[in-house]
């Protein structure tokens, strides 16, 4: 059993903590957010993720997670102190380490020797060495050791990962962070950091091609009259392929995908190679949020203005309450500039946002609107009574741009439905 800090309680610090603390370790998680840390005091968390509530409680009542304000005071006692901070991007598109120098600086002197500091943010590739420069202690080793988290299945991916990737020039030190994670059935990979940084960035932008991927051959479905969903289903079944990170819908969005593609682009270019493939692949994201606005023009009979469009989802994908980078706020940002009036639903937001209003259900949002477009893939979506959101409505279209819905069961309720790939 180890003393670990957490520097940096947002989803990523706040499910590791509470995980490394069910597998039994002492975890103290530190913020600099004091009103943050009274609210996981008090027994609750900021974010919507399942399980999450539950793993932190069990942790608080065991004794075995506490959380304070302050990386030193966090810092002090641990054998292993993680680095959980954010890393925004940068105005020149590189990912901006401001965050994590501030924080190994703050922790420098706290450390007890032969402690091991563990960079989990995404960071450029040689940034370990940035950390290390930024504690300038000889006597702690510093190891990368990225997060695969998905929001909405973090909690999930941290006890079933694919893998755990550990990059240290310190093998020794390689072994103990990998020993925290013992109980865990997982490949190890223990390789060098700027191997590991690399892989981080490397599968963010291979998932995110996927789907850009996906997108661009929902539009070539389109233009040849193909169905998407039959067509993913073909390749799917090729190993080599598979059937994840295949639906087509609004574009990629999140804390993730739209600044690691960009910085791994940056990455590259600072390094000498111009990553044409990512770039189109970024490309092909924007594209797509406007080929969705393009549908429900198109839905409205040709123009927005003075009409209302009713929008289902908010957060830039289902289970989670993150509206960071999302496409549905993008999509609802461009239906705005074309004159619409947004009445939007999401089961996560209650307050209006700025150019839109936010209803109390899916039913409320429909009234008075031309077209009902569903950007966000919330499972509810699907057990909504249609014929009533169709009675409050001024029109009958509907753009489902995840193909969340089925298209035979909303057209009986009189809707002219338009998926994304599929011409039926
Ligand atoms: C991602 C990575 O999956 C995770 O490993 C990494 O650590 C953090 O970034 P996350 O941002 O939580 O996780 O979301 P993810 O589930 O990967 O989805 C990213 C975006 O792609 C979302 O906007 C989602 O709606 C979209 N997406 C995903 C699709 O449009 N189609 C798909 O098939 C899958």
């Amino acid at each position: 059993m180890a003393d670990v800090a957490i520097v940096g309680t947002g989803y990523v610090g706040l499910t590791t903590g509470a995980f490394l603390a069910h597998v039994g370790h002492r975890v103290t998680c530190a913020d600099l957010d004091p009103a943050k840390i009274e609210l996981l005091n008090g027994g609750d968390i900021p974010i919507v993720e399942p399980g999450l509530l539950e793993l932190v409680r069990e942790g608080v009542d065991g004794g075995r997670l506490r959380f304070i304000v302050g990386a030193a005071s966090a810092a002090v006692n641990a054998d292993f102190v993680f680095l959980c901070v954010q890393t925004p991007q940068g105005s020149d598109g590189a990912a901006d380490l401001r965050y994590i120098e501030a924080a190994a600086r703050e922790v420098a002197p706290a450390l007890r020797s032969q402690s091991v500091v563990i960079n989990k943010s995404t960071v450029p590739v040689g940034s370990t060495l940035v950390v290390e420069r930024a504690l300038s202690r000889s006597d702690v080793n510093v190891v990368s050791n990225p997060e695969f988290l998905r929001e909405g299945s973090a909690v999930h991916d941290c006890f079933h990962p694919d893998r755990i990737v550990i990059g240290s020039e310190d093998h020794a030190a390689a072994i103990r962070v990998a020993e925290l994670y013992e109980s865990i059935k997982a490949p190890l990979l223990i390789t060098d950091p700027a191997s590991a940084e690399t892989i981080k960035y490397a599968s963010n932008a291979f998932l995110a091609t996927k789907i850009s991927f996906v997108n661009a051959i929902a539009n070539v479905c389109e233009a040849v009259g193909a169905d998407v969903r039959e067509v993913v289903l073909g390749m799917g079944y090729d190993k080599r392929i598979g059937f994840e990170f295949l639906r087509p819908g609004p574009g990629w969005g999140g804390s993730c995908f739209p600044k690691d593609t960009k910085a791994l682009v940056r990455i590259a270019e600072d390094a000498g190679y111009d990553f044409d493939l990512l770039k189109g692949v970024i490309a092909v994201n924007e594209e797509q949020k406007e080929r969705i606005t393009i549908k429900v023009v198109e839905a409205a009979g040709g123009s927005l203005q003075g009409t209302t469009v009713a929008a289902w989802g908010l957060t830039f994908k289902a289970r989670t309450d993150d509206q960071r980078d999302s496409p549905a706020l993008d999509i609802i940002r461009r239906l705005t500039a074309l004159g619409a009036s947004v009445r939007a639903y999401d089961p996560t937001v209650t307050d209006d946002l700025p150019g839109m209003e936010v209803c109390a259900d899916p039913y409320a949002a429909c009234e008075g609107a031309a077209v009902l477009v569903v950007l966000t893939e919330w499972d509810e979506f699907r057990w909504v009574d249609f014929g009533k959101c169709r009675a409050a409505m001024a029109g009958a279209a509907l753009v489902d741009a995840r193909n969340l819905l089925d298209p035979a069961s909303v057209r009986r309720q009189g809707f002219a439905y338009t998926g994304v790939g599929r011409v039926s």
